[in-house]
C-alpha cells in the first residue's frame, strides 16, 4: 500500500492535528491532538500514531474492539509508503497491507470507516501520522488539508444527482435550498418565471387548498389554507384562489372560472400535514393532476412532509403516479439533522430555464447546497436506502394506525386520522375544544408521559414518529398519548 494508493482511493476526512513537525489524523480531535503533541516533542510518526491510537482507546473505547487499539496507518515520508501497524486483539495478526486493499468506500455508521475489499474489514480505529519532513507535511496538507472551490461544490452536485435519480419524472433538475419555506417560495417564483419564459406572462394566479400549509415565507403564507396563518399581515401575494381540499371537480371549475390562461400553478400536499393530517380521498390526487394537465396548469407537489419515505415511497408522487411539474421537499432529505431543502423541476419546467435567451434566473440562497449539509444529506440517503426505509414506512403506516385506533374511543377524542403514510392525527373532541386550555393541557400531559406532540390547526395532536420506530415504540406512543388524555378528562 502506497500513499498514492491511499490518496486515490480514500480521502481522509478525519480531524487533523498538525504542528510544524507533522500531521496526525484520527476520528477524534482529542486523539489527533495527542499524536500531534508527540510529533511536536520530537517523537517520530510511529510514536505519534501510537499516542493517537491509545488516546482514542481512552476517549472512545467502544471504537477500539475489546479495549484494544486496533490498527493504524503511518505514512513514512522518506520511504513514501504507508505502514500498517496492528495493535488490536481483534484485527488479524501479522497483518499484511497487501491483503487488505482499500476499496475507496466508507461504512457510514457512527463514524466513517474505510472499507476493505471483500469485506475483510480490519477492526479498530484509524490513526494516521505523517512525520515532520518537509515533503511529508507539504504533501499531506496539499492532499488532505486544502479543498478547492470545485471540491467544495461536489457534495451539492452529488446530492442533486442523487435526488434527481429518485425523482418521479426522469431527468428532473434539482435546485437546493435551505428548507421547506425556501423551497415553496422558490417554486412560486419558478412557476411564474416559467410562464414568462414560454410567453404566457398573464399566468400569475396560484391555486391552493383549504387546510393547506406551505411554510412561513411570504409566498407560502399567501398560499396557506389555514386562515389563522394568513391573518394579521396585511396584503400578501395577490392572485391566490382557494379550493376545497377534497374535490377535484371544484378545482377544475375554479381554474376555468379564473380563466385557464391566468393560472400558473396548483399547490398540493399529497397528504395534508400541519392543517390537520388529511389523507387524499380515493382518486382525488389523480383527478386533480388530470385537471391541471387538461388546463395547462403546473402541478406543484409540496412534499416537504411526504418526501423521502414518510408516505411509503421516496416521493408520495410515486405512490399516486402524479408526475408533478415541480416538487418541493426538505425535512427527510437530511432526516432533519441539518437544514436543507430542494425543488425538483421536471424537464418541462427546467429546460425552459436553460433555453436560448432565458438568461440567468436571478434567484438563489447563500446556504443553498451548503457542502456540509449536502454531505450529511447524502449520508442520510445512504442509510435510508440501505435500510429500505420507504418500504418499511409503507408497512409501518398500517401498524401506526392499528396502535392509535383504540384512542378513538377516548372521551376526549373525536377521531383518529391515520393509515396513509407514517403520519397521524388524534383529533380532540370538537365539543371539548371549546375549552380554550384543553389542547395545551393535553400536550403538557402527553409530555409528562414522555410523548412530544403539538396541536395542529384543527385541534388535533400530531403524530409523526421516526421511520425506524418498532412495536415497543408504537405501544409506548399510544400509551403515552392515552395517559396524557386521561390526565385531562
Ligand atoms: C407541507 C409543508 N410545506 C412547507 C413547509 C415549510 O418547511 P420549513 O418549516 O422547513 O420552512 C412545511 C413545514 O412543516 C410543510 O409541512
Amino acid at each position: 500500500m502506497t500513499l498514492e494508493h491511499l490518496v486515490q482511493n480514500w480521502t481522509v476526512r478525519k480531524p487533523l492535528a498538525h504542528s510544524r513537525h507533522g500531521v496526525v489524523a484520527s476520528q477524534n480531535r482529542i486523539a489527533a491532538a495527542a499524536g500531534a503533541k508527540v510529533l511536536a516533542g520530537g517523537g517520530n510518526a510511529v510514536d505519534a500514531a501510537a499516542a493517537t491510537s491509545f488516546a482514542l482507546a481512552a476517549v472512545e473505547p467502544w471504537n477500539c474492539g475489546l479495549g484494544g487499539v486496533g490498527f493504524m496507518l503511518i505514512y513514512l515520508a522518506r520511504e513514501k509508503r504507508v505502514q500498517v501497524v496492528d495493535f488490536g486483539p481483534i484485527s488479524p495478526r501479522k497483518l499484511n497491507p497487501a491483503d487488505y486493499p482499500l476499496t475507496g468506500g466508507f461504512t457510514t455508521d457512527l463514524f466513517t470507516w474505510p472499507t476493505v475489499k471483500d469485506d475483510r474489514n480490519v477492526h479498530g480505529p484509524l490513526a494516521f501520522a505523517v512525520p515532520g519532513h518537509v515533503d511529508g507535511i507539504g504533501l499531506a496538507l496539499e492532499r488532505f488539508g486544502t479543498r478547492t472551490f470545485s471540491e467544495m461544490l461536489q457534495p451539492a452536485i452529488d446530492l442533486a444527482e442523487r435526488v434527481s435519480a429518485f425523482a418521479p419524472v426522469p431527468d428532473s433538475r434539482v435546485f437546493l435550498t435551505s428548507g421547506g419555506s425556501d423551497s415553496i417560495d422558490t417554486a412560486t417564483k419558478m412557476a411564474r418565471r416559467y410562464w414568462q419564459l414560454v410567453g404566457q406572462p398573464e399566468r400569475t394566479v396560484f391555486v391552493n387548498r383549504q387546510h393547506a400549509y406551505h411554510g412561513m415565507h411570504l409566498g407560502g403564507t399567501s398560499l396557506a389554507g389555514i386562515q389563522a396563518n394568513v391573518a394579521g399581515h396585511g396584503p400578501l401575494v395577490g392572485d391566490v384562489v382557494t379550493v376545497p381540499w377534497d374535490d377535484a371537480d371544484a378545482l377544475r371549475r375554479a381554474i376555468e372560472r379564473t380563466g385557464p390562461g391566468r393560472v400558473a400553478a396548483f399547490f398540493c400536499e399529497p397528504i395534508i400535514g400541519a392543517g390537520g393530517v388529511f389523507a387524499p380521498p380515493e382518486g382525488y390526487l389523480q383527478a386533480a393532476r388530470k385537471a391541471c394537465r387538461d388546463l395547462g396548469v403546473l402541478f406543484v407537489a409540496d412534499e416537504v412532509i411526504t418526501g423521502f419515505g414518510r408516505a411509503g415511497a421516496w416521493f408520495a408522487s410515486d405512490r399516486w403516479d402524479l408526475e408533478p411539474d415541480i416538487i418541493t421537499c426538505a425535512k427527510g432529505i437530511t432526516s432533519g439533522y441539518l437544514p436543507m431543502g430542494a425543488v425538483v423541476a421536471s424537464p418541462r419546467v427546467a429546460e425552459t430555464f436553460f433555453s436560448p435567451g432565458a438568461g440567468v434566473w436571478r434567484h438563489g440562497y447563500t446556504y443553498a447546497g451548503h457542502a456540509t449539509v449536502a454531505a450529511a444529506a447524502i449520508a442520510n440517503l445512504d442509510i435510508m436506502e440501505r435500510e429500505r426505509l420507504p418500504g418499511r414506512a409503507l408497512d409501518l403506516e398500517r401498524r401506526l394506525a392499528d396502535a392509535l385506533a383504540p384512542l378513538a374511543n377516548h372521551a376526549l377524542v373525536e377521531e383518529v386520522r391515520a393509515g396513509t403514510g407514517v403520519i397521524a392525527a388524534v383529533q380532540l373532541s370538537v365539543e371539548r375544544l371549546k375549552e380554550p386550555g384543553l389542547a395545551p393541557a393535553v400536550i403538557a400531559a402527553c409530555r409528562e408521559a414522555g410523548i412530544m406532540t403539538r396541536a395542529l390547526a384543527t385541534g388535533a395532536l400530531q403524530v409523526s414518529p421516526s421511520l425506524v420506530i418498532d412495536e415497543a415504540g408504537l405501544s409506548e406512543l399510544a400509551e403515552g398519548i392515552r395517559a396524557g388524555l386521561d390526565a385531562c378528562v
